[in-house]
């Protein structure tokens, strides 16, 4: 009998070890990371959480930064100016989308004599690229080529690692793309003693594929001047580009989160309405 015990007692102790060792080796390479990898601190984002809306002001800003900073190297493919428009959106009106199409030149064509030309943008274009191919980006940009930013609101995120993606499923962090935006635009800094960045890139702390990046640091206080009185600083423009991103990325998280607010108080109902049936229903039934 003791020998039994004593040998489930090992067999539990030898489970628990086994349990803990995994639960290091899986925290292992997170810690490790931190050591080395990009540092992204959280920020609070107007669109957080289940109640989470976008800041109209915000979006229309970001909008502008995008537009007179990132737009001269980045395109938005999968963005259509009338979705500047749309619910949940930055707001705009359906004749301020239309203006801010007209504001770039749209190749298209060809026309009767078989010519290719330019023409003001319609509502229905996308963001266009600035370059005419990926050949004619990197050959301007020292060979890198600027990604198109239609969907970076959600591309990158820092790997989380255990246990932390495991608290982020219940509190529901869903931001690290925005995040990450913002603290890259951030994050441009002298290079620490020991790291050297070849000619024409950055030491960028945030940076998730290497320690330096080719865009040269693109925001810096006073650049864009905004419409609201809001301080144009290289923080408010960057929060404000990011949120932008994340809406592009996401038109309709608005509507999302809504629904999903009236699937659990759906289901909170149900769920007592369950409750009494099933007493009802038993109430006449010994047991
Ligand atoms: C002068 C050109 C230029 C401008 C202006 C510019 N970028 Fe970039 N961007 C680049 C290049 C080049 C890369 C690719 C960098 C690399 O792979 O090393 C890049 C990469 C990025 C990335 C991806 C980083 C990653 O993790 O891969 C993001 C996000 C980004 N840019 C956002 C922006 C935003 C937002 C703006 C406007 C505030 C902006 N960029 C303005 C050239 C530019």
């Amino acid at each position: 009998m003791t020998m039994i015990l004593s040998g489930s007692k090992l067999g539990f102790a030898a489970a628990a070890a086994a349990v803990l060792g995994l639960g290091l080796a899986l925290a292992a390479p997170a810690s490790a990371e931190e050591a080395h990898g990009p540092v992204i601190e959280k920020q609070s984002w107007s669109f957080a959480g289940p109640f989470g809306r976008f800041d109209k002001g915000q979006l229309q800003r970001g909008y502008k930064v995008y537009k007179e900073v990132c737009s001269s190297c980045h395109s938005m493919k999968l963005a259509a100016f009338r979705t500047l428009a749309d619910e949940g959106g930055p707001g705009f009106t359906a004749d301020q989308a239309k203006a801010l199409a007209a504001t770039v030149k749209v190749p298209d064509g060809p026309n009767d004599a078989g010519d290719m030309f330019e023409r003001p943008g319609r509502p229905s274009d996308r963001f266009p690229s600035p370059f005419p191919n990926e050949q004619a980006a990197r050959s301007a940009m020292n060979g890198a080529l600027p990604p198109d930013l239609s969907l970076m609101g959600k591309a990158r995120a820092v790997h989380r690692g255990f246990p932390w993606f495991v608290f982020d499923a219940f509190l529901q962090y869903q931001e690290n793309g925005p995040d990450y935006v913002y603290n890259l635009l951030t994050g441009y800094e002298d290079a620490p003693h020991g790291i050297t960045c070849a000619d024409g890139l950055q030491y960028n702390k945030a940076f998730l594929a290497s320690t330096c990046i080719a865009m040269p640091p693109p925001l810096s206080d006073g650049q864009v001047t905004y419409d609201d009185g809001t301080p144009g600083t290289l923080q408010t423009y960057a929060r404000d580009v990011s949120a932008f991103l994340m809406w592009a990325a996401e038109p309709k998280l608005e509507q999302r989160k809504q629904t999903g607010l009236k699937v659990m108080l759906f289901l909170v109902v149900f769920a007592g309405l369950l409750y009494f049936s099933k007493r009802k229903l038993w109430s006449t039934v010994p047991h």
